[in-house]
């Protein structure tokens, strides 16, 4: 074979004139410029979580806002056990009552007489009602347990709202004082919330928009995702496998880091025995013994070819006994994504962040079919396949081009396997040449960003 003969530097200049083979370089020249730790999320760079307060009245000592939480972000959702909003009173404002959602604590309000506030904390912690709420406590969007589904799976499903009736504050705009401080939580860590900031009065129509009404005083507030504040450790990993080759790619070793392997459950005890103490209430998770020690494991198989398509087939493994992922998300960068012809026994969708890409698509459960994945176990796990079209001028199977470029779940993006232990093409001695040289580019790349 020709590539054999090739050496030294005459291997890397042959290999940056190959157009295929720069397909692959571009790929470890973005994993190399985009670590998985940055705040600022690539693929969804506007996503948010905005806290919209809308004062409808005015009282004799405060007012009655509307507080309406969207959920802005593509992908990533709130699960079960549901949001928790924290904020302090900007003076000694009392909350009188709430409809839709209720405080975690009253707090001390033994300078009431008679009536007594639902809450005279400083900093008041509010949690969702759950879907059970007596009518008389509901209110439009609200007691949904605190689960928040991502706009790009279901808009309506991403809004959460209650009521809230504020005393001891001011009671014109002119003299109310917005909350300051405030947290999302709940969600485990990873939101930061900005300032409260006064914004355009919110305008409502009636149902038959013949109406318009607005609100006397907006405010906005928007929470941010990082996961770096959440771990340093990815939460998943990716495991490679392909019909033209016997060799299984497995997660990185240690790719969630090895911390909870002293508290792992071994695989062969099957669903998890009695001995194991779960009477436990941090988050931290139980997970079965696995050399990734992930909590979340996304499997590619690279499964047919056929003539003008090929098939993929994705399936997600669970292996936390503590945990049923509610709606969950998963998200996949691959070129031929543009060309999806069909998923099955998932929901699919593309998201178009820059208006040339169309590489990245989002995929969801059916509805009561497996928009859960269960606890690890037997059901632990939820499986698709996907046909894609080919496109002539780029489909191949070497270098590892029918594997995804980044895949998240949940909004965190997993940890992939290094490009030069993907399943191999087979019969193709140029393959390890050019992952030495692929490595060799990266580094050449790496050396000229950095210095
Ligand atoms: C929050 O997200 C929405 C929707 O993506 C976006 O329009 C808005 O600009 C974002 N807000 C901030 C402060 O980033
Ligand atoms: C305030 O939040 C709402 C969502 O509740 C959003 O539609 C609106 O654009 C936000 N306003 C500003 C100025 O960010
Ligand atoms: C307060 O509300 C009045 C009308 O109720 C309005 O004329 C005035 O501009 C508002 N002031 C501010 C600071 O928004
Ligand atoms: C808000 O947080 C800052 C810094 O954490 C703190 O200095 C300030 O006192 C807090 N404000 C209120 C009203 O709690
Ligand atoms: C199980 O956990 C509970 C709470 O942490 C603890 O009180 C109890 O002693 C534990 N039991 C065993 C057998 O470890
Ligand atoms: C997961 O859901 C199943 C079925 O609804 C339930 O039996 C199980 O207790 C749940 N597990 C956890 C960890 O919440
Ligand atoms: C993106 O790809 C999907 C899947 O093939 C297709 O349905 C959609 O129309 C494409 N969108 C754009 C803007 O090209
Ligand atoms: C794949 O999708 C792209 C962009 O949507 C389109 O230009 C191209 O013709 C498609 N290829 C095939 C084989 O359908």
């Amino acid at each position: 074979m020709a590539c054999k003969k090739t050496q030294g530097h005459d291997l890397l200049s042959n290999f940056l004139s190959s157009h295929q083979r720069l397909n692959i370089f571009l790929v470890v020249f973005l994993i190399v410029i985009i670590s998985p730790t940055e705040a600022y999320d690539p693929l969804d760079p506007n996503g948010n979580i905005t806290i919209r307060w809308d004062i409808m009245s005015w009282t004799p000592d405060g007012y009655v806002a509307a507080v309406t939480m969207n959920n802005f972000q593509k992908y990533r959702q709130i699960m079960s056990p549901g949001w928790t909003i924290g904020w302090a009173w900007a003076r000694r404002e009392v909350i009188w009552s709430i409809v839709g959602a209720q405080t975690t604590e009253q707090g001390d309000c033994s300078r009431f007489r008679g009536n007594l506030p639902h809450c005279c904390l400083r900093r008041p912690t509010v949690v969702d009602l759950l879907p059970a709420a007596p009518y008389n406590q509901q209110y439009s969007n609200c007691c949904k347990g605190g689960v928040l589904a991502s706009w790009g799976q279901d808009p309506v499903a991403a809004v959460s709202a209650f009521q809230i009736s504020v005393g001891l504050a001011g009671t014109t705009n002119r003299t109310v004082r917005l909350p300051r401080n405030f947290t999302l939580g709940g969600a485990g860590p990873g939101y930061t919330c900005g300032p409260a900031k006064r914004v355009p009065s919110t305008v409502f129509y009636s149902p038959d928009r013949r109406r318009r009404t607005q609100a006397l005083m907006t405010w906005n507030v928007t929470c941010t995702y990082s996961e770096i504040l959440v771990s340093k450790h990815p939460s998943c990993c990716v495991s490679f496998s392909s019909f033209y080759s016997e060799d299984i790619t497995p997660c990185p070793a240690c790719s969630c880091g090895c911390r909870n392997r002293n508290n792992c459950v071994s695989s062969s005890s099957g669903r998890l025995s009695s001995r194991v103490n779960i009477s436990r209430n941090d988050d931290s998770p139980l997970l079965q013994c696995t050399s990734h020690m992930c909590p979340v494991r996304v499997h590619w198989h690279v499964k047919i070819n056929y003539k003008d398509y090929w098939r993929v087939k994705i399936a997600i493994t669970n292996f936390n006994y503590l945990r049923n992922y509610t709606q969950w998300t998963l998200l996949a960068q691959h070129p031929n994504l543009d060309n999806v012809t069909e998923v099955f026994s998932f929901n699919y969708k593309p998201l178009v962040p820059y208006k040339s890409i169309n590489d990245t698509g989002m995929f969801y459960g059916l509805k009561f079919y497996n928009d859960m994945l269960m606890e690890a176990g037997p059901y632990g796990n939820v499986q698709s396949e996907v046909l894609m079209k080919k496109d002539k001028d780029t489909f191949t199977f070497r270098q590892g081009w029918a594997f995804p470029r980044r895949v998240y779940f949940n909004g965190d993006e997993c940890r992939l396997p290094s490009p030069d232990e993907y399943p191999m093409f087979p019969s193709s001695a140029c393959i390890t040449l050019v992952s030495f040289a692929t490595k060799s580019a990266a580094m050449l790349f790496m050396f000229l960003i950095f210095s």
